[in-house]
C-alpha cells in the first residue's frame, strides 16, 4: 500500500484555490451576488449602533417616549432586513454549490476511467476514494462559507473600525490595538495548520485503503485468523488520524485564544476609558453607547477569522490532493500532440506517437506480410520497477498469422501477462512496436484499438450488474440476446440460464456469488461476444475441470479458426488449442514451433509441460 506524494511544504493557499475558477466559473454570478447581498446584511448590523446612538442622545435623553418607540421599530425593521438578506443568500449560493460538487466528482469519476493502468498500479484506492468524497465534501463547504464570510467579515471589520473612529478616534485606536498581534498570531497559524490538515487528509486517505482492502479480502482475512491484526493496524492508523486531528485541534484552540482574549481586553480598555471620558463630559453617553455596541458587533467577525482560515486550508489542500490526481496525463494525452510525457505515466513510444494517427490503406497491409499481430522488438519494464533492473520484456520478437492461434507458455513470472496487456495498451511498450495487420498499435485510436482486440485477464472481474450485462460488456453497443446466447455457449457458461433469474441474475460484489470457473467462463464468454479481430486470452481455462474444459476447448476451437489470438497456456491441454506455441524466457522468445515439435526439441519447455502435467493429473 502506497501513499502518494506528499508535498505540503510552502504553497501558497491562494494560489492553489484559484485553480478551482473553471468550476466555480458558472456560478460566479449569483457566488458574486451572494456575497454581495451578505456584505450589506452584515453592514446593515452596523447601522443599528447608530440608530441607538440617535436614540440614547435623542428620544431617552429628553424623556420623548414616542421617539423610544421610534427607534425601536427602526431597529426591529434593520433586525428584520439582515434575517432576510442572509436567509437570500443561503438561497442563493445552495444549490448552484451542490452543482459545482457534483461536477468536480463526475469530473474526477471521468478521469480515473481514462488514467493509464500504470496510474492505478501506483496508487492506493483508499487515497483515490478519500479524494472523491472527504476533499469534495470540504471543498463545498469551503465555497459555501469561509470563501464569501472571509469577504463579508473582512469588509465588516473595515467598516466598523471606520466607524469606531469617526465616532471616536482615540477609544478607535485602542481597539485596534490588538489587530497586529492578532494578523501575526494568523501568518503563522496559517503556515502549521496547512502542514497538519494535509497531513490529516492523507491519513483520512490510507485509512480508507485499510477499510477497503479488509473488507474485500475478507475472506484471508478470516481464513487466516488475521481478524486481530487487522483490527490492530485500523486502530494504530485510526489513532494516529486522531492524533493529527487533536494538533488541528490545539492549533485552533491557541489562534482562537488569542483573537479572542486580545479584542476582548482591547473592549474593556476602551469601555473604562470611554466611562472616564463621559463622566468627564468630553464624550456623549450615546456616543460611547454606539461605539461600544459596534465593537460587540464586530465580535463574531472576528472571532470567526480562526476557523475561516482553518477551513480555507483545508479547502486548499483539498484542492491540492484533487488537482494531483486531474493533472496526471489521461491515456489519450499520449496520442498525436505529444504532450503527455509525464514520466511514469505513459512510456515514450517511439517516434510513432509523435506522428499522430496516419491514415494507413488497409488493402495494402493485408497483402503484406505483417498481417496478424506482430511484435517486434518489444522491450518493457514497469514505470515503478526498482531502478537499474533489466526490462522485463527485453528484445520481443513474434509474428502471429492472421486467423493463427498462437500459445505463449512461459515460467511464471516471466512476463506472459505483461506481455498480453501491451496489445490493448494497458501499457505502453517501452521501445519497440507491436502492429495489427502492420499498422503500429500506437497510432490505432484506442478506442477502435479496443474494440478490435478482446481480452480475458487472469482474474475474472465482474462487476455489480446482471450477468448479461457483463458479458455484453464486451459487445458493440446495440447487441443482445442472440449474441449473449452464443458467447455463453462458446464459453460453456449455460449454466447463466439456470441462475434464478437467467441472464438477468445481478452477480458481483453485490450480487449473487459465482464459482471460480464460472466467473472465468463468463469472462471468457465476455471476450468472445463482440467477434474480435483478435482476440487475447490470459490462462483461459486454468479454473476448469478436465471435463468442462475439453468442452469449453472444442467450442473455442471454432472461434479460433477465423480469429488471431494470443493465448497465455499453462497447461498442455490448453496449449493444444494453439495452432504453434511461443516459449517465453528471459524477456525474449526462446523457441516458436508446435507444441511437438518444443517438446522434443526445447529442453526448459518439455520441463516446464511435464512439470505441469504431472501436477494437473
Ligand atoms: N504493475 C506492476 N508493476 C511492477 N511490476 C510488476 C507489475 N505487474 C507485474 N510485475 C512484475 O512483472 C513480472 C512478470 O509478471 P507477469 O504477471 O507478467 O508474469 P506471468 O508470466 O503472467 O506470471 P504467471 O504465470 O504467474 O501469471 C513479475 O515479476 C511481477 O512482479
Ligand atoms: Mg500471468
Amino acid at each position: 500500500m502506497m501513499s502518494t506524494t506528499r508535498t505540503t511544504a510552502d504553497r501558497s493557499a491562494v494560489r492553489t484555490l484559484l485553480r478551482l475558477w473553471p468550476y466555480v466559473r458558472p456560478v460566479r454570478a449569483r457566488l458574486f451576488t451572494a456575497a454581495a447581498v451578505a456584505v450589506v446584511a452584515s453592514c446593515t448590523g452596523l447601522v443599528i449602533p447608530l440608530v441607538l446612538k440617535w436614540l440614547v442622545d435623542g428620544p431617552v435623553a429628553g424623556h420623548d417616549p414616542a421617539g423610544v418607540w421610534l427607534g425601536a421599530l427602526y431597529l426591529l425593521l434593520l433586525g428584520i432586513a439582515e434575517a432576510v438578506l442572509f436567509g437570500i443568500r443561503r438561497w442563493l449560493v445552495a444549490r448552484p454549490l451542490s452543482r459545482v460538487e457534483a461536477e468536480m466528482r463526475a469530473g474526477l469519476y471521468r478521469r480515473l476511467q481514462r488514467l493509464p493502468v500504470a496510474f492505478h498500479d501506483r496508487w492506493a484506492s483508499g487515497q483515490l476514494l478519500s479524494r472523491g468524497t472527504t476533499d469534495l465534501m470540504l471543498l463545498r463547504m469551503f465555497l459555501a462559507f469561509p470563501l464569501t464570510f472571509l469577504l463579508v467579515n473582512g469588509v465588516t471589520i473595515l467598516v466598523g473600525v471606520i466607524i469606531m473612529l469617526v465616532q471616536d478616534w482615540m477609544l478607535g485606536l485602542v481597539i485596534l490595538g490588538p489587530a497586529v498581534p492578532v494578523m501575526w498570531t494568523c501568518a503563522v497559524f496559517e503556515r502549521r495548520y496547512a502542514r497538519v490538515a494535509r497531513r490529516a487528509q492523507d491519513q483520512v486517505g490510507d485509512l480508507t485503503t485499510v477499510v477497503e482492502e479488509s473488507v474485500l479480502g475478507i475472506r484471508v482475512v478470516k481464513g487466516f485468523g488475521r481478524h486481530r491484526s487487522q483490527a490492530r493496524a485500523f486502530r494504530e492508523l485510526a489513532g494516529r488520524l486522531r492524533g493529527t486531528e487533536l494538533r488541528k485541534a490545539r492549533l485552533l484552540a491557541t489562534i482562537w485564544g488569542v483573537i479572542v482574549a486580545l479584542p476582548e481586553l482591547a473592549i474593556g480598555a476602551a469601555l473604562v476609558l470611554g466611562a472616564v471620558r463621559v463622566a468627564d463630559g468630553e464624550l456623549t453617553a450615546g456616543t460611547l453607547v454606539a461605539f461600544l455596541s459596534t465593537a460587540l458587533a464586530l465580535r463574531w467577525p472576528v472571532d470567526s477569522i480562526g476557523f475561516l482560515l482553518a477551513m480555507t486550508q483545508e479547502a486548499a489542500t483539498a484542492t491540492e490532493r484533487y488537482f494531483e490526481v486531474m493533472d496526471e496525463a489521461p491515456e489519450d494525452a499520449a496520442e498525436g500532440s505529444g504532450e503527455g510525457t509525464a514520466p511514469g505515466a505513459v512510456g515514450v513510444s517511439g517516434a510513432a506517437t509523435a506522428s499522430g494517427s496516419l491514415p494507413v490503406p488497409r488493402a495494402e497491409v493485408r497483402a503484406g506480410a505483417g498481417a496478424g499481430i506482430r511484435f517486434e522488438g518489444v522491450r518493457f519494464r514497469y514505470p515503478d520497477a526498482p531502478p537499474g533492473s533489466p526490462p522485463l520484456l527485453d528484445g520481443v520478437d513474434l509474428h502471429i498469422r492472421a486467423g493463427e492461434s498462437m500459445a505463449l507458455v512461459g515460467a511464471t513470472g516471466s512476463g506472459k501477462t505483461t506481455l498480453t496487456a501491451l496489445v490493448p495498451r494497458l501499457y505502453e511498450v517501452t521501445s519497440g512496436r507491436i502492429t495489427l495487420n502492420g499498422v503500429d498499435i500506437a497510432e490505432i485510436p484506442r478506442e477502435e484499438l479496443r474494440s478490435r482486440v478482446a481480452v480475458a485477464f487472469e482474474e475474472p472481474t465482474l462487476f455489480s450488474a446482471s450477468v448479461g450485462e457483463n458479458v455484453l460488456m464486451g459487445a458493440p453497443d446495440g447487441a443482445g440476446k442472440p449474441e449473449l446466447d452464443r458467447a455463453l455457449a462458446i464459453a460453456r457458461a449455460d449454466f447463466a440460464h439456470a441462475l434464478p433469474q437467467g441472464t438477468d441474475t445481478r452477480v458481483g460484489e453485490q450480487g449473487l456469488s459465482l464459482s471460480g470457473g464460472q466467473r472465468q467462463r463468463l469472462a471468457l464468454a465476455r471476450a468472445v461476444v463482440g467477434r474480435p479481430e483478435f482476440l487475447v486470452l490470459d490462462d483461459p481455462l486454468s479454473a476448469l475441470d478436465v471435463h468442462t474444459e475439453a468442452a469449453v476447448e472444442a467450442a473455442l476451437r471454432q472461434v479460433l479458426a477465423d480469429t488471431t489470438a494470443l493465448i497465455v497456456a499453462h497447461r498442455p491441454s490448453t496449449v493444444l488449442l494453439a495452432d504453434r506455441v511461443a516459449l517465453l524466457s528471459g524477456g525474449r522468445i526462446a523457441a516458436v514451433g508446435t507444441h511437438r515439435q518444443l517438446l522434443r526439441d526445447n529442453a526448459e519447455y518439455a520441463h516446464l509441460m511435464s512439470g505441469r502435467r504431472e501436477e494437473s493429473r
